[in-house]
């Protein structure tokens, strides 16, 4: 976030109760009743969640332990039965929801597609039985990649199902980033599409798939089942690869949820971090239900009568949480749309809206910023009066954006909430309750009932009001990520021990900067590692720094984020080139393009500067914040006691 940002975060004194009417109706009603559940959370977690595991959820088995916190390692619910899509469909089935829409589908080429949840819960099971035909068990891994389309969340339920971990990999990624997911989860079975439409393009999904398994590229990986979408010509390797819809035909559609541990694995999702190796993050089955059940009813504050939006993509965690599981655990109806605005329609989201009356819409900031910049007569020409309440989520958002979705979306009249969370946490955990809390634009306002949050330095003492620290979490919750896929100890290392424990006590720590007011509001300034945050995505700098230095004309390289009016960030790469190789747009083009085919297009540097040499320390340590000030065309001529040979620094400004 840049200074400018800053500054007016830090000035921002408006306050916006929620509407009367909007707070009446609401599950929580107004503040006190925030206050006590959250002092009831607080003085006894454990009971906290277990009476809402139990009014809430499903059980085959009831748990006998609640918890078993053995830092940092935590088991919710331990013993306890349960499956995550027998709760977002079958149990909804005994009620007058069995023909309510589950699921509503607009494509990006104008088709659609309403499932209601008779009909998502067939297509669950047969998915399942498809799978199991082809020998995937309890246990297996099984890759997800996959457009926008209902067959993604069809396909992640049916996992849950049987009981087969998914990892989703999202549709954005190159076949070599695919390919590392799919070695390090050891996926048995990949689930793709014949393509998927991407503004007014065709993106070759299986072709990245076929790319990722050439030359053995993933021995573990023994079917592919392809969904048809686009009907483009796509090689089909026989005895490995499968069509979907050929399969389906000789599939029943009983296929009963496997009764799954509380704690069994239900997913993998990797997530940037501040290696060069994306984390495999772990969620389980029940504490994740439960959480991602409780956050989305409260938060959205969900009426059975309500159309839901989340634009996010199903391959990052705000997908998996709030546009499948969450909201079906609840009942409600979930949209998914496929397309994203294009210069041929900028006012889509909106007609999205209009045709479907949407009552919640959950996006990011960068979105909103691209729609300031579209200008105001696409929301004003369609009918928005169904909106009732608005999110955001993924990055911080600027008082200014979080003012124009309030006047020109919400008409003034629907609360906003700005959810904090990560892939991490499994769910929202600093949030606005919208009938009961205040909000201040830029500040994600309150800790959920159940969150012990708190900034502090890093020996982990809270620090005072408005002063900066670090957002760490105090208490376990049942949402939390339980370890790094195949790597407990860098679970250790990078979450629970940067802070180092002091007497048994753990803290989380989230990686972001922030500071609570004297309200106690959060704000979220941004991450505090080597991890940057373009347009709501996750990157880790060290990934796309691999990624240049694999190219052969690269000696080293050193990756910034640079603010960004839209984006929030803009990767920002300062590269040495071995001797032999010239300097030289061409160049930088290759290189930009290089890091894509590595990565994928959300990692495309916007801005690459040749340098003869990085700006060290004496100990030869990249001056990172001095790049990151260069990037940011801020004066660094104060900044340079520590670097070791002064001519370089001046070299790179003349750069500019
Ligand atoms: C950032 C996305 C400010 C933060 C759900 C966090 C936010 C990272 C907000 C996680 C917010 C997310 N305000 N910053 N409301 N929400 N972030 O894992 O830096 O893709 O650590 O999860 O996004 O990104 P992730």
């Amino acid at each position: 976030m840049s200074e400018a940002n800053i500054e007016s975060i830090l000035q921002e004194k408006r306050l916006f109760s929620p509407p009367t009417d909007f707070s009446e109706k609401a599950h929580i009603k107004n503040f006190q009743d925030y206050q006590q559940l959250y002092e009831k959370a607080k003085a006894n977690p454990e009971k906290f969640w277990a009476e809402l595991a139990e009014t809430e959820l499903d059980w085959f088995q009831k748990w006998d332990t609640i918890l078993d916190w053995q830092p940092p390692f935590a088991k919710w619910f331990v013993n306890g039965k349960i499956n995550i899509s027998y709760n977002c469909l079958d149990r909804h089935l005994k009620t007058w929801r069995k023909n309510k829409a589950a699921l509503i589908w607009e494509g990006e080429p104008g088709d659609s597609r309403t499932l209601t949840y008779a009909q998502l819960h067939r297509e669950v099971c047969q998915f399942a039985n498809v799978l199991k035909q082809l020998g995937v068990t309890k246990g297996d891994r099984v890759g997800i990649y996959m457009p926008m389309i209902p067959e993604a969340a069809i396909a992640m339920l049916a996992c849950a199902r049987i009981g087969a971990p998914h990892t989703v990999i999202f549709g954005g990624f190159s076949a070599e980033a695919l390919q590392n997911r799919l070695l390090d989860a050891q996926a048995k079975l990949v689930i793709t599409a014949d393509g998927g439409f991407r503004k007014d393009k065709i993106v070759a999904l299986k072709e990245q798939v076929d790319q990722a398994l050439t030359n053995n590229g993933a021995p573990s990986v023994e079917n592919v089942l392809v969904v048809e979408r686009t009907k483009q010509k796509i090689h089909m390797e026989a005895g490995r690869d499968h069509w979907w819809h050929d399969l389906q035909q000789s599939v029943s559609a009983d296929c009963p949820a496997e009764p799954m541990d509380s704690e069994d694995l239900l997913f993998i999702l990797y997530t940037s971090g501040t290696t060069g190796k994306p984390k495999g993050v772990v969620h389980t089955t029940g504490g994740y239900n439960l959480y991602t059940h409780m956050t989305t009813k409260w938060i959205f504050d969900l009426k059975d009568t309500d159309v839901y939006w989340c634009t996010a993509d199903v391959g990052w965690i705000t997908g998996h949480s709030y546009i499948v599981y969450g909201p079906l655990s609840n009942g409600a109806t979930t949209l998914m749309y496929e397309g994203v605005p294009r210069s041929s329609n900028l006012g889509c989201f909106w007609d999205v809206v209009e045709k479907y009356s949407v009552n919640i819409f959950y996006t990011a900031p960068t979105a909103i910023r691209a729609f300031i910049k579209m200008g105001e007569h696409h929301p004003k020409s369609r009918n928005l009066s169904s909106l009732r309440l608005l999110g955001t989520v993924g990055e911080p958002i600027n008082p200014e954006a979080w003012m124009w979705y309030h006047k020109i979306i919400g008409n003034q009249r629907c609360p906003i909430i700005d959810t904090w969370w990560q892939t991490e946490t499994g769910g929202v955990m600093i949030t606005p309750l919208p009938g009961a809390i205040s909000t201040k634009p830029g500040s994600c306002t309150l800790p959920f009932p159940g969150i012990l949050a708190d900034i502090v330095d890093l020996e982990g003492n809270p620090v005072s009001d408005n002063q900066g620290g670090y957002l760490a979490v105090k208490y376990p919750w049942p949402g939390m990520m339980r370890t790094v896929y195949g790597d407990p100890d860098r679970f250790r290392r990078t979450y629970w021990e940067h802070i180092p424990p002091k007497n048994g006590k753990y803290l989380y720590f989230a990686g972001d900067g922030a500071r609570k007011d004297e309200d106690g509001y959060f704000w979220v300034m941004g991450r505090v590692d080597d991890v940057i945050n373009v347009s709501g995505h996750r990157l880790g700098t060290m990934e796309i720094e691999s990624a240049l230095v694999s190219h052969p004309a690269v000696a080293e390289a050193a990756v910034v984020g640079k603010p960004d009016e839209i984006k929030g960030e803009e990767i920002f790469a300062f590269v040495t080139l071995e001797g032999n190789y010239t300097a030289n747009d061409d160049l930088k083009n290759q290189l930009k393009q290089h890091v894509v085919q590595e990565i994928g297009a959300i990692a495309r540097p916007g801005d690459i500067r040749f340098t003869d040499a990085m700006p060290k320390t004496r100990s030869g340590k990249i001056m990172r914040r001095l790049l990151r000030n260069l990037a940011a065309g801020q004066d660094v001529s104060g900044d340079t006691s520590t670097l070791e040979d002064r001519s370089v620094l001046d070299k790179l400004r003349e750069g500019d």
